[in-house]
């Protein structure tokens, strides 16, 4: 039922050049320069005439919202937020029927977020669902949506769901920018072929596993440690830090790069692992004066590269390389090693990696 792996979550870490090809499979046509969507043309006005897009998840959903709001941001224009499911519902949100909801849920049964989604309906909002699990409650309840097809996750840390989360809601995003205009059509023909090619890429980063493996041993017994990413990154460094927190116990936190100067820079000292994600499109070199600022203070620097990257190899420690591609999708790729480093290291602290404490896959309590 493992597929050969020790743990579920190495198997769906491992899934995913393919579930990501699912997801997309009868979507994408890059030849025809096309994305199909039945939930999105059927629902095309609603979403090129929205006064905003408001996102609302839990977890790691709603870092895929995060990353969402970027992409949409960028491609199509629209105003984008992103809510946790929890604070939406408890605080008479201001929305109405020219809001467009995007609820993002794996189980598709998170009460917060079924909650939030009821009520953007009483106020009039189409609601629009991301989930995995078919005829899933919020599935049901949603206007419209699109699913994942990530196939049953069953490790508590969520891994597949969030890379064909990622993909589904940049389709959406060029769909709708290509409605509305707002990418040039090279751009837009660009992306598509960029996205078909990330499965390969995906299976590339994977073999970054041993290397991985290898960075674990060395902070294994690490009490805290630092994620740090910039612009579409920036959620991947939450999402880095949330699969440490939660299967290892080590303590983490994800910031935007840029942010450390206003507090976190305080914390960096020798006994201190810093990761950070600096591919080489976005902010580049700004990230690198982050890098040597956390080198100047003896912090330990694990750095995710853009492969043949130099610059920041020389300042880090560690490097993992993963393939180039645009910075709007270097999530589905920078993604990966972060999924690999916090597998290793909980496996070897003799952590129950697929069902850690405290927690349940999906989460039906409020
Ligand atoms: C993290 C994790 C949780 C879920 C969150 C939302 O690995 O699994 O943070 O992402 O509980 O769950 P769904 O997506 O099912 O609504």
């Amino acid at each position: 039922e493992k597929g050969g792996y020790d743990h579920f979550m190495m198997k769906e870490i491992y899934e995913q050049p393919s579930v990501i090809k699912d997801t997309y499979r009868g979507r994408l046509h890059s030849n025809e320069g096309l994305i199909k969507m039945a939930g999105i043309e059927d629902n095309l006005e609603k979403f090129t005439n929205a006064q905003r897009i408001l996102i609302i998840a839990c977890g790691t959903s709603w870092h895929a919202g995060l990353v969402a709001e970027y992409v949409f941001e960028e491609f199509t224009r629209i105003p984008v937020e992103v809510e946790y499911a929890s604070e939406f519902r408890y605080r008479n949100p201001i929305i109405n029927e020219k809001d467009v909801v995007i609820a993002i849920s794996q189980s598709g049964e998170t009460a917060d977020t079924l909650a939030a989604i009821k009520l953007a309906k009483e106020k009039g909002a189409f609601v629009f669902g991301v989930c995995n699990v078919v005829g899933s409650s919020i599935s049901r309840e949603s206007h419209a949506g699109a699913y994942t097809h990530a196939g049953p996750e069953i490790g508590v840390a969520s891994t597949k769901a969030f890379t064909t989360q990622i993909t589904v809601l940049t389709m959406i995003a060029l769909r709708l920018a290509q409605a509305k205009g707002t990418l040039s059509k090279s751009d837009f023909h660009r992306y598509l072929s960029e996205l078909e090619a990330i499965p390969e890429k995906v299976e590339e980063a994977l073999k970054t596993n041993e290397v991985a493996k290898e960075i674990a041993s060395v902070y294994k017994d690490a009490t805290n440690c630092l994620y740090l990413g910039r612009g579409y990154n920036f959620p991947v460094a939450l999402e880095g830090a949330l699969k440490l927190k939660e299967i290892s116990y080590i303590h983490a936190e994800g910031y935007p790069a840029a942010e450390m100067k206003h507090g976190p820079i305080a914390l960096i000292d020798e006994q201190m692992p810093v990761v950070v994600i600096a591919p080489k499109q976005g902010h580049y070199d700004k990230v690198v004066s982050n890098v040597q600022e956390i080198k100047s203070r003896s912090g330990k620097i694990i750095a995710i590269v853009t492969k043949g990257d130099e610059q920041v190899r020389n300042l880090a420690d560690h490097v993992i390389e993963i393939p180039e591609t645009s910075d709007a999708l270097s999530p589905l790729l920078t993604t990966i090693p972060l999924q690999l480093l916090s597998y290793h290291i909980a496996v070897m602290r003799g952590c129950n990696v697929d069902q850690p404490r405290n927690l349940a896959k999906s989460v039906t309590v409020e």
